[in-house]
């Protein structure tokens, strides 16, 4: 089977030959089923039929991307994309330099040349996540291909209520990400609300750094743990928010894989059923060997699901986990394991399998 997950070097090669043989091997096919198609801003601009480009550089007509996204029309109804050169789009002049999407504003594909070449940029640190955002996104459906997000605020002092830097914070329903990368200290991307799906994503941090009430699958990420010298606790890569068990919101990360410097928890109860799961992931030995923490969190750990099923690696090891964490069987799996938990045929314009 394919692991593009594994061979991003090759992978973005053949996206750049497909990219420049756009009659040759790209898929006429309409379908938004299973991606054997290496997914590039060609193909889901196909797939989504998005006739309406409006480019962001220097030089074209749109110097800002929060310019591009202000002359879509309220309301719309049709898939426009707003192509972002390549460079690194950082506005600290313009009057917020943050980059929203309002919930007025759906249907729009971010298009960028790829998470190497073209990033969206932005350094602001608050106590509250949602105003420390570089990138917002309270739309739904939207799809962003091949940008890198960086909050480049100073890291602040741990417990100092200044610190959060989000880099994308995700809030409207049906979003997408394909081939981005998330970059902050800590408190990276806020996966707030909505179904959302991140393939082949790289996402870094140290503390809850993908946290939020999120129902999303992470689809083959490459998530790399940061070191934080300035703090004694051992941060955690999740910190999920499920309130309720008939709330429907949940990380799950397939094929993967987990390395970096320190050492860290896979995730951090933050709510009574804080849902996680990872399956079938490489996890290096940044992995504490306990899995999971509570730290913080004076609630029952009695109906949280932190789960893992088949990962590999040095830090997969389940003999130290604490023991209200799971380890599942391919039936508790199972309905993880696919699109349909973010019902994603029903949405998705490409996704791997
Ligand atoms: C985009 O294409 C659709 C049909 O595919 C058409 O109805 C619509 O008018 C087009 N919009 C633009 C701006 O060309
Ligand atoms: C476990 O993961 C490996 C790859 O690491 C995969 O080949 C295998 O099919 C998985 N097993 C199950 C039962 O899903």
């Amino acid at each position: 089977m394919a692991r593009p997950c594994l061979l991003p070097f090759l992978l973005a090669a053949a996206a750049l030959l497909i990219a420049w043989a756009p009659g040759g091997a790209l898929a006429k096919s309409k379908l938004a089923k299973k991606s054997d198609d290496i997914v590039n801003g060609p193909l889901l601009t196909e797939k989504l039929k998005a006739n309406r480009t409006l480019i962001v550089g220097p030089d074209e007509e749109f110097k800002t991307v929060q310019s591009a996204i202000d002359a879509v029309p309220a309301g719309n109804t049709e898939w426009t994309i707003v192509h972002l050169r390549s460079g690194v789009h950082r506005h600290a002049s313009h009057a917020s330099g943050k980059v929203v999407i309002p919930k007025n504003k759906p249907f729009i594909f971010v298009r960028g040349n790829g998470k190497g070449r073209t990033s969206i940029s932005h350094e602001s640190a608050s106590a509250d996540n949602a105003e420390s955002a570089a990138f917002t996104v309270n739309a739904d459906n939207v799809v962003v291909f091949g940008v890198s997000f960086r909050n480049s605020a100073r890291a602040g002092l741990v417990n100092n209520q200044e610190i959060r830097s989000v880099s994308a914070m995700v809030a409207g329903d049906k979003v997408a990400f394909y081939h981005c990368a998330f970059y902050s200290p800590h408190h990276t991307l806020f996966d707030s609300a909505g179904r959302h799906y991140y393939e082949s994503c790289y996402i870094q941090g140290n503390i809850d750094f993908i946290f939020g009430g999120g129902q999303s699958i992470f689809q083959c990420p490459e998530i790399f743990v940061k070191p934080d010298r300035r703090t004694e606790i051992l941060g955690s890569i999740t910190a999920q928010d499920r309130m309720t068990d008939n709330d429907n919101s949940g990380f799950v990360f397939l094929k993967g894989k987990v390395y970096g410097v320190g050492e860290v928890y896979l995730g951090r109860v933050t709510a009574p059923d804080s849902r996680v799961l990872f399956a079938d992931t490489y996890l290096s030995k940044t992995i504490n060997p306990a899995g999971w923490t509570s730290i913080g969190y004076t609630g029952s750990t009695e109906k949280v699901m932190l789960a893992e099923f088949n990962c590999t690696g040095p830090g997969s090891d389940l003999a130290k986990r604490v023991p209200w964490s799971q380890r599942f069987t391919m039936n508790e799996a199972s309905k993880y394991l696919t699109i349909d938990f973010i019902n994603g045929n029903e949405w998705l314009p490409a996704y791997y399998y």
